[in-house]
């Protein structure tokens, strides 16, 4: 699904974000990026979506060599991909509908289409009946979920997720861990950022470390509680 081979990342003037890091993430797995603050963890996510284009190495994600993709394909890479971030990125003016249904909108398709598809991936996340809310009647936690439906509408095969529990406390962060999980249980394949120890023991499975750019280990975790209650969870 995803693999980088030898990839370097410089800013410029100078600063090394990544320095030749080089792993492969099968389909269906949920990988936790971690590391201090600075190790190169956002760069890495922005990579995977074309955000940011690596100095050297290579970039394949879904069969597509990204760091290589001419500009008009981009957008083709980025219907596959869903993205969250730690500060919701929601536009306050627009409802919970019109931002969530952004990309089938450009997609073209008609209202009752999108309508269907936005209630579809916020009956997921569990706030169907806010459809029609603006984004600051709802609590940061709720916001969160909105963003990660939006992240959904499309049924990407890939989630990326950058500290997407920063800036919630300990109940959210598992809520939003758990609606994640729900997501590599249908198949998606999940990458996310963060540096929650205890949400990382939690989750378990596979940990990636960044230390100053380079790929410091590569480590198998035993599952956590909160993929095993995911697991027992009735479809
Ligand atoms: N747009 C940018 N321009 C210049 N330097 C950057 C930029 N983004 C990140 N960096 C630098 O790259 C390094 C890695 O940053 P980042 O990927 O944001 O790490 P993390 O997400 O792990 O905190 C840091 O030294 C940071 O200052
Ligand atoms: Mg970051």
């Amino acid at each position: 699904m995803i693999r980088l081979h030898s990839v370097s990342k410089s800013y410029p003037g100078g600063q090394t974000a990544l320095d030749e890091v080089t792993f492969e993430i099968p389909r269906g797995q949920f990988v936790i990026l971690t590391g201090a603050s600075g190790a190169g963890k956002t760069t890495l996510l922005r990579l995977l979506y074309r955000e940011e284009l690596p100095t050297s190495g290579q970039v394949l994600v879904a069969g597509r060599n990204v760091s290589a993709l001419p500009a008009r394909k981009v957008p083709y890479l980025r219907r596959n991909i869903g993205v969250v971030f730690q500060s919701f990125r929601l536009i306050e003016r627009k409802t919970v509908f019109e931002n969530i249904a952004y990309l089938p909108r450009i997609l073209g398709y008609d209202t009752t289409r999108q309508r269907r598809l936005a209630i579809e991936a916020l009956r997921r996340v569990g706030l169907a009946h806010r459809l029609q809310a603006f984004p600051s009647q709802l609590s940061g936690g709720e916001q969160q979920r909105v963003a990660i439906a939006r992240a959904l509408i499309n049924d990407p095969e890939l989630l990326l997720a950058d500290e997407p529990t920063g800036n919630l406390d300990g109940d959210l962060a598992q809520q939003i861990a758990l609606l994640l999980l729900d997501c590599q249980r249908r198949g998606t394949t999940v990458v996310m950022a963060t540096h929650d120890r205890e949400l990382i023991r939690r989750i378990g499975q596979r940990v990636l470390t960044l230390d100053r750019g380079r790929l410091a280990s590569d480590e198998r975790l035993p599952p956590g509680d909160l993929l095993a209650a995911v697991t027992e969870e009735p479809e």
